[in-house]
């Protein structure tokens, strides 16, 4: 007869090309797991918007996915945990019914809004109350652009909520969200961990709008007959606060504890710290957020175009690998940088500024773009595909480097995110950054990470370090090649460089494209 397993849990990660749905047993074993994934829109250049509808299209066919995957039914299921694209802006009437497409974090229509909170706050007391500046990707600025580009969808805006808080509303019928999420918005009190009245009071933005705010492992929420239809999971299931993807992500890679950092490459790339305290950059370089750790913070660096750099050159120039890829079954990812491999570090002096989306840290600059600098004749698409590859490195360091200035301390990087499935990205990460790195036996990241949250929350676990220590082992290391250390540490000084020395130039430019 077989036995039915105990403190099994889901982790659902509601991310900007799919939405994961994983199973996962006691001892940290995927169990199955399945993706969905939806179309990203970009109405006008640098916007990006996704439908509310497709991510709750995406999450039903996930978990269904992952359930008969794991050859499970959905009562097993213990509990769940949420993870999400972080700051996507979502807009309900007094009917709960979605006003317009969710503005995502990596839309950048709102500088002029950002300019307009910043001087209404003063820039030293919006670090103070958030521990962050007023970034375009940001939630609280997108509320601001709806009031003045769109006042007809004001006016009958009722509720805001992030993208993985819309599904749990779906799932549970609660509007409710958790610290580590809610931080990206600039409306929570990060040091307090709950939402800051005098911020909502600048601002002008109701307090009704906003849902409840819990610690990440605390039940929210129970999934509601109707959801339980639509899903397959049993009404009444647990779903527990969660994470904003890097916060579940930084869960799932164990950065629980001072001196292990991530450094994980997805869309966005993010170099992650644990923080005992709301450490805070002075400059807003880096985001000091709530972590998914009860009473405890952490510190991040956000390359906004790091895979998503690869992933424009593999949609625009990259039409022979995904022919041959097809044909052979092969990754066209794996099929570019296997040309890449050969080519010496340094990709003989071409650089890549990876500012497809203008760039978070550290230039805080919307306008910012990407830039391919060195290129002779002799170059060719290897050259290129290189310099991606390590453009991308070189803007991890950069927040690497921050991390230094501001005292944290770092003993171990841990790569990944899809980045990390690549053995040349991962090894030029350990030459860029001069230090060896480890990846570990879990690769879920964000979706692990949630359900970690969710095992803790329905008590598998005491604690989310307990939770951690029993699911989380080493896989391989990866140290630095010091003849490719050495090359990069000639160049890094230059990519440093080229964006001061550009940036009157991205200004001129953006003002030139209206
Ligand atoms: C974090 C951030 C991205 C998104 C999408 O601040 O903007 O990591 O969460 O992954």
């Amino acid at each position: 007869m077989q036995t039915t397993p105990s403190g099994v849990v889901l982790g659902i990660d509601v991310g900007t090309t799919g939405t994961r749905a994983i199973v996962v047993d006691p001892r940290g074993r995927i169990l199955g797991g399945a993706t969905a994934e939806y179309p990203l829109h970009t109405p006008r250049p640098l916007w990006a918007e996704q439908d509310p509808a497709d991510w709750w299209r995406a999450t039903i066919e996930a978990v269904h996915g992952a359930l008969s995957a794991a050859g499970l039914r959905g009562d097993v299921v213990q509990g769940i945990g949420l993870s999400g694209q972080m700051h996507g802006t979502v807009f309900l009437d007094a009917q709960h019914a979605v006003i317009r497409p969710a503005i995502l974090w990596c839309d950048q229509r709102t500088q002029r809004e950002c300019d307009w909170i910043t001087e209404r706050v003063g820039a030293a007391r919006l670090i103070e109350l958030t521990c962050n500046p007023a970034l375009t990707g940001f939630s609280a600025p997108k509320i601001v652009w709806l009031r003045d580009h769109e006042p007809g969808a004001y006016v009958r805006v009722r509720k805001v909520l992030l993208p993985k808080d819309y599904i749990r509303f779906l799932l549970t019928g609660e509007f409710a969200t958790e610290v580590s999420d809610a931080s990206g918005t600039l409306l929570l009190d990060v040091a307090r961990r709950a939402w800051s009245a005098e911020m909502l009071e600048r601002l002008a933005i109701d307090p009704a709008w906003l849902p409840e705010v819990y610690e990440s492992p605390v039940v929210s929420g129970r999934v509601t007959p109707k959801a339980a239809e639509a899903t397959g999971l049993a009404p009444g299931t647990p779903v527990v606060g969660g994470g904003g993807d890097q916060a579940a992500g930084g869960i799932g890679n164990g950065i629980v504890r001072p001196g292990v950092i991530s450094s994980t490459i997805g869309t966005s790339g993010v170099v992650f710290a644990f923080a005992e305290r709301p450490n805070r950059d002075r400059l807003g370089r880096v985001h000091t957020f709530c972590h998914a750790v009860p009473g405890r913070w952490h510190v991040m660096g956000v390359t906004q175009g790091a895979g998503l750099s690869l992933r424009w050159l593999r949609d625009n120039f990259g039409a022979p690998e995904q022919t041959v890829g097809r044909w052979i079954g092969h990754d066209p990812y794996e099929l570019l940088t296997a040309e890449a491999t050969p080519v010496e570090p340094g990709s003989e002096g071409l650089i890549f500024l990876p500012y497809l989306m203008g760039e978070r840290t550290p230039h805080l600059d919307a306008n910012a773009r990407g830039v391919l600098f060195g290129l002779t004749a002799r170059h060719d698409r290897r050259h290129v595909i290189r310099a991606v590859l390590e453009g991308v490195a070189f803007s991890l360091r950069d927040s690497l480097e921050i991390l230094h200035e501001m005292g944290i301390a770092v003993e171990q990087v841990r790569f990944s995110g899809g980045g990390a499935r690549s053995r040349l990205w991962r090894q030029i990460q350990a030459d860029v950054f001069g230090r060896s790195g480890v990846t570990l036996t879990a690769t879920e990241g964000p979706a692990f990470g949630a359900a970690l949250l969710a095992a803790v929350g329905t008590g598998v676990f005491t604690s989310v370090e307990t939770a951690c220590d029993a699911t989380l082992q080493i896989a391989s290391e990866i140290r630095p090649v010091p003849s490719a250390q050495a090359a990069y540490a000639q160049l890094y000084p230059i990519y440093r460089d080229l964006y001061p020395a550009l940036k009157p130039q991205f200004d001129r430019l953006t003002a030139a494209m209206g």
